[in-house]
């Protein structure tokens, strides 16, 4: 069934954060979804390690170059979405998983240096659509930004990624405690204490309408797999 890979060359760009809230959130709806860390530093592995990694969520590591296509082909036979967090390097392992992506999302921050890696991410999609012969969806996600303010800066770059024809996804992931705290305590957002990590709920919303705007773009494929969950 669908599957989403997160890809930007950059390192801390929010992929590892917000392939784990993506996964989390459709976990937490009941469907089956696997998460293929493919990043040597295996974050979303010791991310799972910890308790509360949700029961219809699995993790797989140790995928190669030589096996990633295989890996994800059989986890979307498996499970209902297959989501892939990658390196952050151009290598061939990302290229062969953008090869197989529904939905390739490209994390970035809100800044002109950060946006000039995901035009290079943005680049190799269209290399891969050319190699494989088929269109690769892919879409911008600006992370880490402020819920308060959008600063005219990112407002001109989200204009110069519309210009040349990316698509930039209309909800961002926020800078938000909740979105760090899943990772120093386990779990999804739901099981982090109010006590420990402040405005939860927040951090709830903007998960919930990252995910709807996913499911939207996937809309076809989404819907059917989420059928078979019901
Ligand atoms: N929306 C967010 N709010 C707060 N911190 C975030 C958010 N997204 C990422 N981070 C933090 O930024 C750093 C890099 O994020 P990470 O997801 O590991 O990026 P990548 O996987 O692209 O290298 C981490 O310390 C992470 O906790
Ligand atoms: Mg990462």
């Amino acid at each position: 069934m669908p599957t989403i890979v997160f890809a930007s060359p950059k390192g801390g760009a929010g992929k590892s954060t917000s392939a784990v809230i993506l996964a989390t959130e459709l976990a937490g709806k009941g469907a089956s979804v696997t998460i293929i860390d493919a990043d040597p530093n295996k974050p979303v592995s010791r991310w799972a390690k910890r308790p509360g990694k949700p029961a219809t969520l699995t993790v797989i590591a140790d995928v190669t170059e030589d096996s990633v296509i295989d890996q994800i082909e059989e986890s979307a036979r498996k499970t209902a979405f297959v989501i892939v967090d990658l390196e952050g390097t151009a290598s061939a392992m990302v290229a062969y998983a953008m090869s197989r992506a529904d939905l390739v999302i490209i994390p970035t921050q809100g800044s002109q240096l950060d946006a000039a890696e995901a035009v290079k991410a943005v680049k190799l999609v269209r290399t891969q659509e050319k190699a494989f012969r088929r269109i690769i969806p892919a879409a911008i996600l600006f992370t880490r930004t402020s819920a308060a303010i959008r600063p005219r800066t990112l407002q001109a770059i989200e204009i110069e990624f519309m210009e040349g024809g990316v698509r930039v996804l209309g909800t961002q992931m926020h800078e938000r405690d909740a979105f760090r705290a899943i990772f120093a305590f386990g779990g999804s957002l739901s099981d982090l204490d109010p006590a420990q990590v402040s405005n939860i709920q927040a951090a709830r919303n903007n998960a919930l309408a990252f995910t709807g705007e996913v499911l939207a773009i996937l809309k076809p494929s989404a819907v059917a797999s989420q059928a078979k969950v019901a």
